[in-house]
């Protein structure tokens, strides 16, 4: 579903895929112990398997935003929970989580950004990226299901992809003018209505509701964390006039003010809710039941 929903396109990935294994292959032994085995074959890194207590039939999951130990003994609790689900990475697919950042690179480039400079930007915040996850206790929620028994997965691109596409064809479908407008259009998406009753709705942090959006990127909404700060003034120049994303840090907004382009944030919690919300539906069509934890707005479009 993931790279079904991938604004990169099936035949791209392949090609991604294919190079990795590509790469693996001129490797000495003793270096291909040391790659994710999975990584060539699942072109996302921050979604993983991250512990299989039992593989047994899956009848109940427990899903969040983000789960650590204490949803881990929620489940413990609750009893019956055959699988956890979180969105945020975590153990190796939070300590590789930097890769899928790449994608952006992508992104940019179909929103008209030369791919030299969207590469040279991206490249400086990645391993910047890569340099503040590494500090982090990756293991910590996932030793915890170890020790309660518990089968434990992240699926983060994965989801935020569903969101992305979800929101593209929501924009593409009624073109909103004026950013009064792609925010009319927002609030009436139900996770972003629901946020709104405690506080966490859609918001304009840069431009006013009169301006006009020109042409939307939904590059902050997908591809692991926020990119370059310095890329606004890029997009500007390539044609871009609005960016919808989930969260923007204060360098990343005044960088956006400088360089003209409006941003809408559509909310965080309730952005990943969205894309894992689009997932769950289809585990839920397979007779899966959900319950939701963890900041998880859960709505469910299955009739
Ligand atoms: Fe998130």
């Amino acid at each position: 579903m993931g790279v079904e929903a991938d604004f990169r396109g099936k035949e791209a990935i392949g090609r991604l895929l294919q190079r990795k294994k590509d790469k693996y292959q001129k490797l000495s032994d003793e270096e291909k112990q040391e790659i994710d085995q999975d990584a060539l074959i699942h072109p996302y890194s921050d979604s993983r398997v991250l512990h299989i207590a039992d593989d047994k039939e899956i009848k109940k999951a427990l899903v969040g935003i983000d789960i650590n130990s204490a949803e881990v003994i929620m489940a413990k609790t609750l009893g019956d929970i055959d699988l956890i689900i979180s969105h945020h990475p975590l153990g190796k697919a939070l300590a590789n989580l930097h890769e899928v950042m790449e994608l952006q690179c992508d992104i940019l480039q179909l929103d008209g950004v030369p791919i030299n400079v969207a590469e040279g930007l991206m490249r400086e915040r990645i391993s910047e990226v890569a340099r503040g996850l590494n500090a982090a206790n990756h293991q910590r929620t996932v030793d915890t299901a170890k020790l309660l028994g518990f089968n434990l997965m992240c699926a983060h691109t994965v989801c935020d992809n569903l969101a992305a596409r979800f929101l593209k064809d929501k924009i593409d479908e009624s073109k909103p003018e004026r950013l009064e407008d792609l925010m009319r259009l927002l609030k009436q998406i139900p996770e972003y209505k629901e946020a709104i009753q405690f506080g966490a709705g859609p918001k304009i942090f840069v431009g006013n509701k009169e301006n006009r959006c020109g042409k939307i990127s939904l590059l902050e909404i997908t591809g692991g964390t926020e990119g370059s700060p310095k890329l606004y003034e890029k997009m500007a120049n390539a044609g871009i006039g609005t960016v919808v994303g989930m969260h923007i840090s204060e360098e990343h907004k005044k960088e956006a003010e400088a360089a003209n382009v409006n941003v809408v944030i559509a909310g965080h919690i309730s952005s990943d809710s969205l894309g894992v919300n689009l997932f769950l539906d289809e585990l839920e069509k397979q007779g899966v039941e959900i319950v939701p934890c963890s900041g998880l707005i859960r709505v469910s479009r299955v009739k």
